[in-house]
């Protein structure tokens, strides 16, 4: 693939196409430090070491998914408000998935994509501080297109999977470009707002109840049922558990269980 041309006024104008590096996030951060375009993207049809959230590796077939980076300046934002950005990258994948998967697609905070509770893409959003501001970020996305099975520990779906169809990654990806452009101009122009409304429209359990795991600063770890009723300033998922009592969870402190 080395020929997308989305249509956007700055997102993936520049694109480094890698034919395989080991993490595309790492691959366009070697760049940064040099005068990088807003909207560089980095893909490569073969991903190594893929990381992932929490410390996870991202498994991903050669020439079978979108695995790319993105770079930007949101230096509009201010480090402690840069949740705003995962809502934004969040929605911008959704907006990709659910124009070819209408029923079914959710947002896992803070940014798994699912399709029908099975993990179809995985965003890992790296912010570099400078004082109080973001200076840069990559922005990675692993989008399950025409993989036919995973071997992981956690439910995974692709495209493919659900249709039964094989798609043209270039196309896909250019969609993606232009809904990441959207939606990031939408965040420059403060719609805070209206991106959190949509954002809690397409949270998987929000307001449902559902069930958790804890994880305690001691090591040990208590499951419990609780209902997500939204995201805090920094980011925290707040859940009304079974006692009642409202807490708020910063993403190493909680686990989905489904
Ligand atoms: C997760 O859900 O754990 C996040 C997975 C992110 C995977 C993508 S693939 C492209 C980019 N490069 C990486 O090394 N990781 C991200």
């Amino acid at each position: 693939m080395n020929n997308i041309s989305a249509n956007t006024s700055f997102i993936g104008k520049s694109v480094i196409y890698m034919p395989s590096c080991h993490s595309t996030n790492d691959a366009l951060n070697k760049y940064a430090s040099k005068k990088l375009a807003e909207g560089t993207v980095l893909v490569t049809t073969e991903q190594t070491k893929g990381r992932g959230q929490r410390g996870n590796t991202w498994e991903c077939e050669q020439n079978a998914n979108i695995t790319l980076s993105v770079f930007l300046r949101p230096s509009f934002l201010e480090a402690r408000h840069q949740f705003h950005l995962n809502v934004a990258i969040s929605l911008a994948v959704y907006d990709t998935i659910s124009s070819i998967v209408p029923r079914g697609t959710k947002i896992k905070w803070p940014n798994d994509i699912l399709i029908n509770q099975k993990k179809v893409c995985g965003i890992l959003i790296e912010n570099f501080i400078i004082g109080k501001n973001i200076d840069h970020t990559i922005v990675g996305i692993g989008l399950n297109i025409n993989q036919k099975a995973f071997k992981g520990n956690f439910p995974a779906t692709s495209l493919f999977m659900e249709l039964n169809k094989k798609f043209q990654i270039r196309i896909v990806t250019e969609s993606l470009l232009e809904h990441i452009e959207d939606r990031y101009l939408q965040l420059k122009n403060k719609g805070y707002a209206a991106l959190r409304k949509e954002y809690y429209t397409h949270l998987f359990w929000y307001q449902e109840i559902g069930s958790f795991e804890e994880y305690k600063k001691d090591g040990t770890s208590i499951q419990f049922q609780g209902q997500i009723l939204g995201v805090d300033e920094n980011g925290c998922l707040s859940i009304a558990k079974d006692d009642k009592k409202i807490k708020n969870y910063a993403f190493k402190e909680v686990k989905h269980l489904y």
